[in-house]
């Protein structure tokens, strides 16, 4: 008994532990996108990005970005995932290359997104 509870203690914290089963979007935002999106000097602000249109704060985009807004491209959970996955492919000659390609971690980070307004 107290055997197994050892065992499945240990199984735990070596494998569940490190897959982090449930990733924190804040803290994951923190980590990797504050640095340039806390204020407008190194990116746009992300407050209330969520629904909003592609490059629409005051920021100065790239004209790349700029292009997807006028195209009529807006900030869904769907676009933010493709953007996120992969910047560059997103819109070629984004001005951003940070990429999340763990899956789970984005979609920490979209629903982060949401509550920033
Ligand atoms: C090294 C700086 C940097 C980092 C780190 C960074 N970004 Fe960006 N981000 C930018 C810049 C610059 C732009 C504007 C790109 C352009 O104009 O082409 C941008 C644009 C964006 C946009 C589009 C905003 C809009 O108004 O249309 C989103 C969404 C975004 N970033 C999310 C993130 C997320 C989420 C992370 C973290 C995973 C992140 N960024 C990390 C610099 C950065």
């Amino acid at each position: 008994m107290f055997r197994t509870a050892v065992f499945a203690a240990l199984a735990l914290s070596l494998f569940a532990v490190p897959a982090l089963a449930q990733p924190d979007g804040e803290q994951l935002f923190n980590q990797q996108c504050g640095l340039c999106h806390n204020d407008e000097t190194m990116g746009p602000t992300l407050a209330g990005v969520s629904g909003r249109k592609v490059g629409g704060s005051g920021f100065d985009y790239s004209p790349a970005l700029k292009a997807k807004g006028e195209a009529g491209a807006t900030w869904t959970d769907a676009e933010l995932d493709i953007f996120l996955k992969g910047p560059p492919a997103y819109a070629p000659g984004v001005k951003m290359f940070m990429a999340v390609p763990q899956d789970d971690n984005r979609a920490a980070i979209i629903a982060y997104l949401k509550t920033l307004k």
